[in-house]
C-alpha cells in the first residue's frame, strides 16, 4: 500500500466539506487531522470537533489523527468517539506509551506512535510488535509548510530494515514537507502512507492529489 493521507492543516476552512469532496472524487482514501495544544508543540489547531466534521462530510475516508499534545491518555476516548482509522500518540509527549497504545486499542482504533525527526528509533524498539502504524515527523511538528528535513530520509529506510528483519506489518506514515519532488525517494525509502498539507492545499488540492498520486503510482 502507498497511498497519500492530505492534512487539512493546510485547508481552506470555508470550503473544508467541499475541498474534500473533491478530493474523495480525486481518489482520497485516508484524510489528515493535526491536533495541537499550544504546549507539546507551539500553535493550537483542531479539537474533536473538526474531526467529527471530517468523519460527516467524507465518511468513507480513514482518518488518520495526529495528537501533537501533552498528556494524550486523557483524549483517547474522545478522539476516538470521532470514528478515526488510526489514532498517533507522540512517543515523546507519553512516558506511557504501552498503556496509551492499549487504550487506542481498546476503543477498536488502529494504534499509531509518532517520533520527532530527533528522536533517534531505538525508542520504538518494545513497541514494534504492538503498533499498527509508526508515523516519522520529517519536519519539527508544529506548521505546516516546511521543508523536508533530509536526515529523515535514512531513518525511513531503517524503519523499513527493521520492519522487515522483524517480520512486522505496521504501516511506515510520514509527515512533513512532503512535494511532488520529493515524494518519490520517500515511498522508494519503505513509506506507505504519505501525509501532504501543503503539497494538496496549496491552489487546487483535487489537481494537485492527482499529480502526487501519479508521481507515487509511477514510484511503484
Ligand atoms: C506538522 C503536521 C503536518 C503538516 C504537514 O506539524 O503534523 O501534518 O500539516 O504539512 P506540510 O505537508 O505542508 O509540511
Ligand atoms: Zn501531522
Amino acid at each position: 500500500m502507498k497511498l497519500i493521507s492530505p492534512s487539512i492543516l493546510s485547508a481552506d476552512f470555508t470550503k473544508l466539506g467541499e475541498q474534500l469532496n473533491l478530493l474523495m472524487l480525486a481518489g482520497m482514501k485516508y484524510v489528515h487531522v493535526d491536533v495541537m495544544d499550544g504546549h507539546f508543540v507551539p500553535n493550537i489547531t483542531i479539537g474533536p470537533m473538526i474531526c467529527r466534521a471530517v468523519k460527516r462530510a467524507v465518511p468513507e475516508a480513514k482518518m488518520d489523527v495526529h495528537l501533537m499534545i501533552e498528556n494524550p491518555g486523557d483524549y483517547i476516548e474522545v478522539f476516538a468517539e470521532t470514528c478515526p482509522e488510526i489514532i498517533y500518540v507522540h512517543a515523546e509527549a507519553e512516558p506511557h506509551l504501552d498503556r496509551v497504545l492499549g487504550q487506542i486499542r481498546q476503543m477498536g482504533v488502529r494504534t499509531g506512535v509518532v517520533l520527532n525527526p530527533a528522536t533517534p528509533l531505538c525508542f520504538l524498539e518494545e513497541v514494534l510488535p504492538i503498533v499498527d502504524a509508526v508515523l516519522l515527523m520529517s519536519v519539527n511538528p508544529g506548521f505546516g509548510g516546511q521543508s523536508f528535513i533530509p536526515y529523515c530520509l535514512e531513518k525511513i529506510g531503517r524503519l523499513n530494515a527493521l520492519r522487515a528483519d522483524g517480520g512486522f506489518s505496521f504501516i511506515i506514515a510520514v509527515d512533513g514537507g512532503v512535494t511532488g519532488e520529493n515524494i518519490s525517494q520517500i515511498a522508494l525509502a519503505g513509506a506507505n502512507l504519505i501525509v501532504a498539507g501543503s503539497a494538496v492545499f496549496k491552489g487546487e488540492p483535487d489537481k494537485n492529489f492527482r499529480e502526487l498520486t501519479q508521481i507515487l503510482n509511477r514510484t511503484r
